[in-house]
């Protein structure tokens, strides 16, 4: 407990999941939260994403906690829209000093997968929406001269191919794959233009984690009728078939903490040794 006191937090992503996991679990170490969803279906995903509610809930629960947090619906295409509320967020809550760049799709299996549409909104929340986050973020830590963390949510599907089969090969995969790999390059390219600053950034790789994205309908299917081949893609070496939100909150909060204090640049994977197999 107080590990982050009088520190304040940015995260993307944050209505549920581990977004909210990672809002929640830096509350408990002291921190104030400014946080942002789109809650709002985007049609090129073919499972439900975020409501106005759970952000609301994102909210009691950061309150619950006696922290203060501004929650806003903001898309992390729209660098305008970060912008904004960064401005905000720090009006209200007097600095910044970590960034969890975390909002992600998954459109990877079914209908909507396969079409050219799926690739596209891979990239653009996944990759250009880590860009526009640490831009709308990076100007306010330099300017504050107190240093700060970045952690960005990459995958496993960066570091090993999910996709084994023709079936397995969706746009939408092919795409999330991609862009999680290149947020690996974004994070090592702003580690070394921001290390001067002693502003830090490093990446984190989740194997399966237990949050709405990998529990609905479109994985079910999958999980049901998809090619065994492909299911390998994800199979952990520690007996447990996916991990848990605030396994990634715990990694994300190490890393901005002062025991990491000379870590950056690197890849931390919480995968239960998914690489292993
Ligand atoms: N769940 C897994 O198995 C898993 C594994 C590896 C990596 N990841 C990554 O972890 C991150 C968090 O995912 P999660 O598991 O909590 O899923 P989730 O679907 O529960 O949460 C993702 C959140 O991001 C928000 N979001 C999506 N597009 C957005 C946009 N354009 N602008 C702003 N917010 C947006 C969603 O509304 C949602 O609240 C993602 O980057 C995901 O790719 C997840």
């Amino acid at each position: 407990m107080g590990r982050l006191e009088n520190k304040v937090v940015f995260i993307t992503g944050a209505a549920r999941g581990q977004g909210r996991s990672h809002a929640i679990r830096f509350a408990e170490e002291g921190a104030d939260v400014i946080a942002v969803d789109i809650a709002a279906q985007m049609p090129e995903v073919g499972y439900p994403m975020a409501t106005p509610d759970d952000l609301a809930e994102t909210v009691k629960a950061v309150e619950a906690l006696d922290r203060r947090i501004i929650a806003r619906q903001a898309d992390v295409r729209d660098l305008a829209q970060l912008r904004a509320v960064v401005d905000e967020g720090m009006a209200e809550l007097g600095r910044l000093d970590f960034v969890l760049a975390n909002a992600g799709v998954m459109p990877t299996y079914g209908e909507t997968a396969r079409r050219p549409e799926a690739w596209n909104a891979t990239l653009d929340v996944l990759l250009t929406g880590v860009m526009h986050t640490v831009e709308a973020t990076r100007p306010k830590l330099v300017e504050q001269g107190e240093g700060g963390a970045i952690v960005i949510t990459s995958s496993m599907a960066a570091l090993q191919p999910l996709a084994r089969t023709l079936d397995g090969g969706t746009l939408g995969m092919l795409g999330y794959s991609a862009a999680k790999a290149g947020v690996l390059n974004l994070m090592r390219n702003y580690a070394s233009i921001l290390a001067e600053f002693r502003i830090r950034v490093n990446g984190i790789a989740p194997t399966g984690v237990h949050t709405p994205m990998t529990q609905n309908a479109m994985i079910e299917e999958y999980f049901t009728n998809g090619d065994p081949r492909d299911l390998v893609s994800l199979t952990n070496a520690i007996p447990v078939d996916m991990v848990e939100p605030v396994d990634i909150s715990n990694a994300a909060l190490w890393l901005c903490s002062e025991e990491a204090r000379y870590v950056t640049g690197t890849t931390v994977p919480v995968d239960a040794g998914a690489t292993l197999r």
